[in-house]
């Protein structure tokens, strides 16, 4: 290896006890490859299992806590005890390279798919920003209705401690449910969960607070937990903006954490309408401030990149669509093969790949980040 990489191969241990290996996550990616019923497929196992071996912590897709809040298509579910076997399932396929593995849970909200009872914080009209950002009308959840689904996010940690996972992770950014929320543009209640700051912040501490309990009653070993968020709604006039993340970390903060992962796309933006140079990532690093450990992803491509925001003080680091390109990338790093490492996923190479029929689809309908190639 060249020594200049030795940073990302430190070891690094949680607050519940918890080693990682080294600083390299398996961001969480959904793969659009489950069986028709939801319960993980065989592609989607060897899938993980391809990429989980040389990485020092594994986060898999998002798996929806309730039925209405499936987010994608053939998206693995986890919202009632028949999906525990599904979910053992996945977990063993992430835990077999050695690394520990967090199930992410989530509900879509305002993205759930089409056809769907899709419910959110309030009323909403369906709205597509960017191709990326396409809403479904909804129905404002009623009080109980709210109190079930924070307990579904409980039911949901139950299962994962059941299957053998190390954590979940909360999944509060990319507009999703929780988001819809904690957001002044989507949240349009009057009620205890609408208005103020910290009626905003009820829900995502509240189901923090079940999670917790879960975690406390049912795991037998130690347990992760982690929240991810998204920094700003730069699209939206309204949205939540960077002064909004810090009050979300500075509540976060208080909640004694593994992690908060920041969702960054590219860990160069810089907040909107900003007049300082400091991006996203050195910002919300400077609000943390030690207090908790950061996770971040967004674009990172080759092994200085990931040095880069190491050296920016960013302790964990997450990839997401570089890792389905090269699934060995902590492999060719650790053995000095760095220069092997593509930005671009070729297509001769596919059936070396072992990417779900789902997710290749979706990559070809929409590349973004894909760089598809002969
Ligand atoms: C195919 C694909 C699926 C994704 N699914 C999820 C998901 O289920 N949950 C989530 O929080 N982020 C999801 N993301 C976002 C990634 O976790 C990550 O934040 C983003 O891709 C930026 O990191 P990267 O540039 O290293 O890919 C997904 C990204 C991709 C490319």
């Amino acid at each position: 290896m060249n020594q200049k990489y030795s940073r990302l191969f430190e070891s690094f241990t949680f607050r519940s006890g918890i080693t990682m290996k080294n600083r390299i996550v398996m961001a969480p990616m959904t793969t659009y490859s489950s069986n028709d019923d939801l319960t993980i497929s065989d592609d989607e196992v060897k899938y993980y299992k391809h990429r989980v071996n040389g990485v020092g912590l594994v986060i898999t897709g998002c798996t929806h806590v309730t039925p209405n809040g499936q987010g994608f298509t053939n998206e693995f579910a986890g919202y009632n005890d028949e999906f525990t076997p599904s979910l053992r399932k996945l977990a063993e396929a992430a835990k077999s390279g050695g690394a520990p593995a967090i199930l992410q849970i989530f509900h879509a909200g305002n993205k759930a798919i089409p056809g769907l009872d899709a419910v959110s914080v309030s009323a909403l009209k369906a709205e597509n920003v960017n191709p990326f950002e396409i809403s479904v009308e909804t129905r404002e959840l009623a009080h109980e209705e709210i109190l079930s689904i924070i307990r579904a996010f409980g039911d949901t940690t139950r299962r994962a401690i059941e299957a053998g996972f190390d954590g979940v992770e909360i999944h509060g950014a990319h507009g999703f449910l929780i988001q819809n929320f904690w957001s002044p543009s989507t949240n349009q209640r009057t009620d205890q969960w609408g208005g103020s700051l910290e009626n905003r912040l009820r829900f995502p501490l509240a189901i923090i607070e079940e999670v917790k309990n879960v975690i406390e009653k049912h795991a037998t070993k130690p347990f992760i937990l982690g929240y991810r968020f998204s920094p700003e709604e730069s699209s939206k006039v309204d949205g939540l903006r960077l002064k909004d993340t810090y009050e979300l970390i500075d509540n976060l903060v208080e909640q004694d954490l593994d992690y908060i992962h920041a969702s960054l796309f590219d860990m160069s933006i810089k907040p909107v309408n900003s007049q300082d140079e400091k991006t996203w990532l050195e910002l919300i690093l400077e609000r943390a401030n030690g207090k908790v450990p950061v996770m971040a992803a967004g674009s990172i491509i080759t092994p200085d990149d990931a040095l880069k925001t190491m050296e920016l003080g960013l302790p964990l680091v997450a990839i997401g669509h570089t890792l389905i390109m090269n699934p060995d990338w902590v492999e060719k790093v650790a053995n000095g093969r760095e220069a092997e490492i593509t930005s671009e996923l070729n297509v001769s190479k596919l059936d070396q790949l072992n990417i779900p029929e789902g997710l290749w689809n979706t990559i070809q309908a929409s590349p973004g980040w894909f760089n598809i190639g002969k």
